[in-house]
């Protein structure tokens, strides 16, 4: 498998991608630039963090906004016009933002926080569900990856610095998670593990910050079965898109690197394809009524 360079984009933080198969187009976001992305056109510019977004079902996007003191939104956004209705806030007493998240195969929209200086637990993983929003945990340090097994009945979630999968069971009609517990231990040899997406054969690709690469994992036995090299320093999330699911789209970040760095991997930033054998589950919409 051959990473290929689909927009050379040079984002600061690219992240967050995401397949819209009513239009056959990659959302996809650059957090710290505040910048909404389809493929290679900017849709939304904004003025505060994007953390991630959903496309909803009837049209628009839900997207997770934060001003990184503590005050977050989840607005509805219309991309042609760049309207914006609040739909919900989280309050958090430390500086953060939010960072991965996505919905689940019920229509809920799941995303956490994280501390803007990346160390303090002071993140949580939330879940809304168009009216409320759930916390589901908090001392999360930096809240990323998060996917479904492909009979929903398992959540994957990833807080980079324990270089840990946690799989937790997954209640799809109450949108609860209990029995935490680690399936997947990442040596430091590949870097840090960040965004995570799952195929039908129930395998989770996980994007490799710092590690040039996304890496495919077996969750049932904890073992690394492939390495995809992509040319990019800091791979931050993968996505599955394409006419028949079996693209990888990668998006990676140039913030906080070195000039050697930069040199020796001139398209950080970029938007990566990988063209896989197998298909991924899809990216599922915002299918919840809005509360009033
Ligand atoms: C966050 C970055 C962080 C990186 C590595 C990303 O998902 O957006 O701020 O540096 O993960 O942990
Ligand atoms: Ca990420």
């Amino acid at each position: 498998m051959k990473a290929e360079l689909t927009f050379d984009a040079k984002a600061a933080l690219g992240e967050g991608p995401v397949w819209d198969a009513k239009s056959q187009s990659l959302y996809w976001v650059d957090i710290l630039e505040k910048r909404i992305y389809a493929g290679s056109r900017v849709v939304a510019q904004l003025e505060r963090f994007v953390g991630c977004l959903a496309p909803r079902r009837g049209g628009g996007l839900l997207a997770a906004l934060s001003d990184g003191a503590g005050s977050s939104f989840l607005v509805d956004l219309q991309v042609d016009s760049s309207q914006q209705s609040v739909l919900a806030a989280v309050s958090e007493s430390a500086n953060t933002r939010f960072n991965d998240g996505k919905c689940d195969p019920a229509g809920r929209f799941l995303a956490g926080t994280m501390a803007m200086n990346e160390t303090d637990p002071a993140g949580a993983l939330y879940s809304f569900d168009g009216k409320r929003v759930t916390k589901l945990f908090e001392g999360v340090t930096i809240s990323n990856g998060l996917t479904w097994s492909p009979d929903c009945k398992t959540f994957y979630y990833i807080d980079t610095p324990t270089r840990k999968v946690q799989a937790f069971d997954y209640d799809l009609a109450a949108g609860q998670i209990a029995n935490p517990r680690p399936v997947i231990q990442v040596p430091i040899s590949l870097g840090w593990p960040d965004g995570m997406t799952s195929d039908t054969d129930g395998n989770l690709w996980i994007a490799m910050w710092g590690g040039a690469q996304v890496a495919k994992w077996n969750p049932k036995t904890g073992k690394l079965l492939e390495q995809i090299p992509i040319p990019a320093l800091q791979t931050s999330s993968c996505i599955f898109g394409g006419k028949d699911m079996n693209e990888l789209y990668v998006t990676s970040a140039r913030k906080g690197m070195s000039e050697e760095n930069l040199k020796k991997y001139p398209l950080s930033g970029g938007l990566f394809k990988v063209e896989t054998k197998v298909t991924g589950m899809p990216a599922f919409e915002f299918t919840r009524a809005y509360a009033k």
